[in-house]
């Protein structure tokens, strides 16, 4: 009796072994499993009616990355005749690169990336195009020696975003007759080297290197993240008793930037202490603008699922289409938010 409960402890430990190992998941060397792909329904190789697609995701950091993933999986149904494999690359380059190897492998139609910075990209997407599986680039982009290494990039334009929030800022200055003040500025930048990053920073730099008058006191990276966001926030008001300026560069971190100014017994809004600047425009934000607290909040456009299925919808009919994609975007303040915010769903 006791030899046979033996065999049967071990037949469920081997059991549960097994049903690990084919989860799929890969295993770091703490043991934590890093990412794993989520497959639709069944197995690839019996699919040939679908068109496999192989996404690659940044990871699950803003309320804006969530809609963005969103988008891609109401795109790319079974229904609509795809085979989603999604991937979380969890905010690590090194997770995506070997996504992108593994959906090589699996043969898969199409691949899809959200490269979490531009640099590194050179050798897998050169694998790629050896193995004739067209990249589209979505969100971000990527810096490579050679553009024809990817097929088609569709996403926003991360410099006109911050050259926006710059001249939003001009002219509420004017209006407010202080555009001959010294103004001094905080920037709360996401991702270091990602596009969002870089060209938010760049294009709101165009329009301050107009004013000598803006000072900008620092520029913290938060990696678009409400809890490193409060940190930072919290840190530079302790060390500037002066800050009249956040330029935060997603709507996560404009939520711990206002707990943290709120937390120090501060306020923010136009009759408040601090004038917030923030980009995505997502519900809760919006609802902040409506409310005076952010200043302006310029738009991140994250569906983006409906534009990438065009450029594979192209490749598939050999139509013809654009090397780069960008998608439509606002900006949003007190006096036109309003009309925006019941059609809103993120
Ligand atoms: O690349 C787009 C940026 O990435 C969005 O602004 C941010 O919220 C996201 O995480």
């Amino acid at each position: 009796m006791k030899r046979r409960l033996q065999f049967f402890i071990v037949g469920v430990l081997v059991l549960s072994l097994l049903l690990l190992a084919s989860c799929g998941a890969d295993f770091g060397v703490d043991g934590n499993a890093e990412q794993t792909d989520e497959g639709a329904e069944g197995d690839i190789s019996e699919r040939e009616d679908l068109i496999v697609v192989g996404v690659c995701q940044v990871g699950s950091e803003s309320v804006w990355r969530t809609a963005n993933t969103e988008s891609i999986q109401q795109t790319f149904t079974g229904d609509n005749g795809y085979f989603l494999i999604f991937n979380n690359a969890r905010q690590k380059q090194e997770n995506q690169i070997k996504a992108v190897r593994r959906f090589i492998s699996q043969k898969v139609d199409y691949i899809v990336i959200s490269p979490i910075t531009e640099d590194g990209w050179d050798t897998v997407l050169k694998e790629a195009k050896d193995a004739e599986i067209p990249v589209i680039l979505m969100d971000r982009k990527v810096n490579v020696s050679d553009p024809e290494l990817y097929t088609a990039w569709v996403g926003s334009d991360f410099f006109l975003e911050g050259k926006n929030a710059g001249e939003w800022l001009e002219q509420y200055l004017e209006k407010k007759g202080m555009s001959e003040e010294e103004i001094h500025i905080v920037v709360l930048q996401g991702t270091e080297g990602s596009s969002a990053m870089i060209g938010r920073s760049k294009g709101f730099e165009s329009v301050a290197d107009k004013h000598k008058n803006w000072i900008i006191l620092e520029q913290a990276g938060a990696e678009y993240t409400t809890a490193k966001a409060k940190e930072e926030m919290k840190r530079m008001l302790d060390k500037y008793p002066d800050i009249d300026v956040v330029v935060s560069q997603n709507d996560d971190m404009t939520f711990g930037a206002i707990d943290a100014i709120e937390e120090c017994g501060l306020t923010a809004g136009e009759e408040g202490d601090v004038i917030l600047i923030s980009f995505d425009a997502v519900y809760t934000a919006l609802k902040l603008v409506e409310a005076g607290k952010i200043g302006v909040d310029v738009e991140c456009n994250p569906l983006q699922g409906p534009y990438v299925e065009s450029i594979i919808k192209a490749l598939e009919y050999n139509w013809g289409f654009e090397k780069e994609n960008y998608v439509p975007e606002q900006v949003f303040y007190k006096e036109n938010v309003s009309e925006f915010l019941p059609d809103r769903k993120y």
